[in-house]
């Protein structure tokens, strides 16, 4: 089994800008930027580069609006597509992730997951500013698939080579699915629809495209399904298992005024409750992948 090493990311420049490692296996906290502001080219590739390879990036003590969060948003790439979400009133590309402090539905995206896996192309980065933040939990939990990888025997690896695996949003987009008809008393405006029931293929080990290390892409539940392999059920409960122990995940502790971005080629993530009673708002865009 390889051993989990923290790469070196740590960054200051005479601008102010530092990038320093999170408070855990992976990712990266960056300060001294405004992000009010638009960033230049120097300070956006160093934080570029430290998304793709940390996977998840974040920035303390940011009071944007969301005027803001579009022009950030954009500095990584055009915003992807976002299905099942509506959008906030007059923004196209801005989801609100919310729970009420009364909400009792069971809670959003508590499942391991890379976003919208399930398209033709997924997007590349994901970034969730937070507005209200409970006192208490809510904490998004990342887990980094190329550090799995490296994990898995080598065997497990070669069994991987040319696996395709079969997304679908169906178990939890489509009217029968978890956010469906039965799904009521819920804040965030879910919109449910029989599309979710398309499947799309992806290879199931994918090479980053700016830094060719390889990852795990996505996961049981938007994976339905293995293909090109013997027994594709047993196989993904095995690569499961290995997903998600803790020496590859990454347990983010939000605070209000704190923008995250993290690259879904890289993370799974998951939301975490214990914040019953207090109110969580979050806004969300995504930013969309190369077409390969
Ligand atoms: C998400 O999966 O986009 C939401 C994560 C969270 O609410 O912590």
């Amino acid at each position: 089994m390889a051993v989990v090493q923290k790469m070196d990311i740590s960054h200051s420049n005479a601008a102010g800008l530092t990038i320093a490692p999170a408070d855990g296996p992976f990712g990266a906290v960056v300060r001294g930027v405004d992000l009010r502001l638009p960033l230049d080219t120097e300070t956006a590739g160093r934080i570029r580069v430290a998304l793709v390879t940390q996977g998840v990036v974040a920035f303390p003590d940011q009071k944007l609006d969301d005027d803001d969060l579009e022009r950030v948003s954009l500095t990584f790439g055009p915003f992807g597509d976002d299905p099942y979400i509506r959008p906030i009133p007059d923004r196209k590309h801005i989801a609100a992730i919310r729970r009420r402090a009364n909400e009792t539905a069971p809670l959003f995206a508590e499942n391991w997951h890379s976003d919208w896996s399930f398209l033709e192309i997924p997007p590349a980065f994901t970034c969730l500013y937070g507005i209200d933040i409970p006192p208490v939990g809510g904490d998004t939990w990342y887990a980094n698939q190329q550090m799995a990888y490296d994990r898995m025997p080598a065997d497990l690896r070669a069994k991987l080579e040319g696996v395709i695996a079969v997304h679908s949003a169906r178990g939890g987009y489509a009217p029968k699915g978890q956010y469906g008809e039965r799904d009521i008393g819920r804040s965030m405006d879910i919109v449910h629809s029989e599309t979710a029931m398309a499947t799309q293929r992806h290879p199931l080990v994918r090479a980053h495209p700016e830094t060719g290390r390889r990852a795990i892409f996505s996961t049981h539940g938007y994976i339905i399904a293995l293909e090109n392999c013997e027994d594709g059920d047993a196989l993904l409960r095995e690569v499961v298992k290995w997903q998600t122990p803790d020496e590859v995940v990454y347990r983010h502790k939000w605070a209000p005024n704190m923008l995250v971005i993290w690259d879904n080629r890289v993370v799974l993530h998951r939301a975490t409750g214990g914040y019953d009673g207090h109110d969580r708002l979050l806004h969300r865009t995504t930013i969309a992948d190369r077409r390969t």
